[in-house]
């Protein structure tokens, strides 16, 4: 299958860039609560997105969106973090990378998702300048419902930052009608 995208498809799973970062949470990292702070999960989970999307185009990567983060469960001074990163679809030169974040019980050993988030990433050259990226081919489930509400959410993304018109955003009309 890999020898078969190398040569035909040029494309990769999602499972093929999984970057998982593994770490604790340690007493400078955390706010007045004794909770992680923000900005350092947002560092980790860039850290691990990166190394996905590099992955995935065999490129330079630069961060170009935080499209989405959702910060639910406080992460507890001492906790073990689980960042899991995999790149959900590409575009042309861009790339969507859905990040998952767990911790895990000490006694138990059961894993709970805490938080999850979603970046996105360009591949460029060695002068900055955008390139262009394999395909991904989702396999599970969750990949093809991620993967299939990628447009949407690269429509939302440009569209925030004032890079497309509203009636551009035809995958996001779609939804209204
Ligand atoms: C990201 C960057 C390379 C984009 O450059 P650009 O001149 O806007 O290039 P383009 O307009 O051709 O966009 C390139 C791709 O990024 C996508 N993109 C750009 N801005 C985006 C945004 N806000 N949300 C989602 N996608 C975005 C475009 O849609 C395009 O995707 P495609 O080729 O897959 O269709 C450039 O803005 C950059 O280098 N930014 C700094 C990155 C950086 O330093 N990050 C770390 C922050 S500290």
């Amino acid at each position: 299958m890999l020898f078969l995208n190398h040569l035909v498809m040029d494309a990769y799973t999602p499972e093929q860039s999984k970057t998982i970062l593994t770490d604790m949470v340690l007493p400078g990292e955390t706010n007045p609560l004794n909770n992680l702070f923000g900005g350092e999960l947002l560092a980790r989970m860039d850290r691990a997105a990166s190394i996905a999307a590099r992955r995935h185009s065999r490129r330079i990567v630069v961060t170009a969106s935080v499209n989405h983060v959702a910060f639910t469960r406080a992460v507890p001074l001492g906790s073990v973090v689980t960042v899991e990163a995999k790149v959900s679809r590409a575009f042309k030169t861009s790339m969507e990378v859905f990040i998952d974040v767990w911790i895990e019980d000490r006694e138990s050993g059961e894993k709970t998702k805490a938080n999850e988030a979603i970046y996105t990433f360009v591949a460029v050259d060695e002068t900055g300048c955008p390139i262009s990226i394999p395909e991904v081919i989702p396999e599970t489930n969750l990949e093809k419902e991620r993967f299939d509400a990628a447009l949407r959410r690269k429509q939302l993304s440009l569209l925030l930052a004032g890079k497309i018109k509203p009636n551009e955003a035809t995958e996001l009309k779609a939804l209204f009608e």
